[in-house]
């Protein structure tokens, strides 16, 4: 759907008047898995696969919410005063939580709201079409009722609404990454201080392949949660010998001498991932910076590996993609992307051997898992934005 068809299918639902477009971009993570909540560092980049969202303001005080995405639940209507959590209105509690953490941090939003929304994210792929709804609810408000909210606030509030509205423990990237995107950038976040740098995404001739296993993360959530109690329980054993406030405080060295204090080898593992893997990032983040790509890939390869035999996020199908694209001329690396258990993978691609790439690590993909992943060329993009031209 283009926007012009977006505006048609506005149109007829709630009619043009005062309407305003704004994009919010999905995002990848180029390395630094699991590390967000445990004070490490993470290096994702915003891209251009995103949600739309058209809205305008109402007299009353209703909120209507229609998803080209999932036509079929038509237009759901929520009252501004009544904003709790309720599986039945399905997706719409994304954008509900915003509404209520904006309301209750003392944003006077009196008005309702009609707003479509469009996802180009492939659904359930792993590359925070969540977040992406969340930080575009938000930046509508913003925009809509004229909120002087500071973006890193917004932030803040979207990961609140997965941590206390949904029940997904995660870390601040994905808002982050949504948030202060910037194209042909990844932004290097510190996720204990939120300090953060761009740096430019320099490939020469080459491209990032997005390889979306289609396998859904349905049992992500349980999981994610598990990894994320069992790396506390690792911090609290460490705590017992060292000074520390997280993982992300560790270098390999201190973590190995102390090690031993863990009370056992699953605990070991999930910690020994969230120290290497921040490391790892920051010696990518530094290689990319001096244009060193080979060794860039290689700290991608490496990540996928601790991410499978120590945290124990990957599973058969995004081994299997991962495998595949390792084994391909002209791949720089490849690695898991996101939280895990299924949706997306990475590789970085040279730019020749691409059609060949897509087909090779298609088919062996196919053979392996039984059916067909997808591909997609990642484009770098800005973060949330009004898409000005589009101003009715
Ligand atoms: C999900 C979470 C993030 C992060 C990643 C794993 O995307 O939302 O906070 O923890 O998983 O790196």
């Amino acid at each position: 759907m283009n926007l012009t068809e977006l505006k048609k299918r506005f149109d007829v639902l709630f009619g043009q008047e005062n309407m305003k477009a704004f994009f919010s971009p999905g995002r990848i993570n180029l390395i630094g898995e699991h590390t967000d909540y445990n004070g490490g560092n993470v290096f994702p980049c915003a891209i251009t696969l995103g949600t739309y969202g058209l809205a305008s303001k109402r007299e009353d005080k209703l909120i209507n919410f229609y998803s080209e995405n999932f036509p079929e639940l038509g237009v759901i209507t929520i009252d501004l005063d009544n904003l709790e959590y309720d599986p039945a209105d399905k997706w719409t509690n994304y954008p509900k939580g915003m509404l209520k953490f904006l309301k209750e941090s003392g944003y006077l939003i009196d008005q309702g709201l009609n707003i479509l929304y469009y996802g180009n994210i492939p659904n359930g792929a792993g590359l925070s079409s969540s977040a992406s709804i969340e930080l575009l609810t938000g930046f509508i408000v913003q925009t809509l009722f004229n909120l002087d909210i500071d973006r890193l606030e917004l932030i803040k509030i979207g990961q609140r609404v997965e941590n206390e509205f949904i029940g997904v423990n995660s870390g601040i990237m994905d808002q982050f990454a949504v948030g202060k995107g910037e194209k042909d950038a990844a932004i290097l976040l510190d996720c204990n201080t939120l300090e953060y740098e761009l740096i430019p995404v320099v490939l020469e001739d080459h491209s990032i392949v997005i390889m979306n296993t289609k396998k859904r993360r349905e049992l992500a959530d349980s999981k994610y949660n598990e990894r994320r109690s069992e790396c506390e329980q690792a911090l609290e054993e460490l705590q017992k010998e060292l000074s520390i406030s997280s993982l992300g405080e560790l270098d390999e060295h201190t973590f190995s001498e102390h090690q031993s204090i863990l009370s056992n080898e699953n605990i070991l593992k999930r910690a020994r991932h969230a120290v290497s893997e921040n490391q790892r990032t920051l010696k990518a983040a530094s290689a990319l910076k001096a244009g060193k790509l080979t060794e860039f890939g290689k700290l991608m390869n490496e990540s996928h590996i601790s991410l499978k035999d120590d945290y124990e996020v990957t599973g058969p199908e995004l081994d299997a993609m991962v495998q595949a694209a390792w084994e391909q001329p002209g791949v720089l690396g490849a690695r898991m992307t996101g939280a895990g258990f299924g949706g997306c993978a990475i590789a970085i691609v040279e730019d020749s051997t691409i059609d060949a790439f897509i087909d090779q690590v298609g088919k062996q993909y196919q053979e392996k898992i039984g059916y067909p992943g997808e591909f997609y060329i990642a484009q770098i993009s800005d973060g949330l934005k009004i898409l000005e031209e589009e101003l009715v």
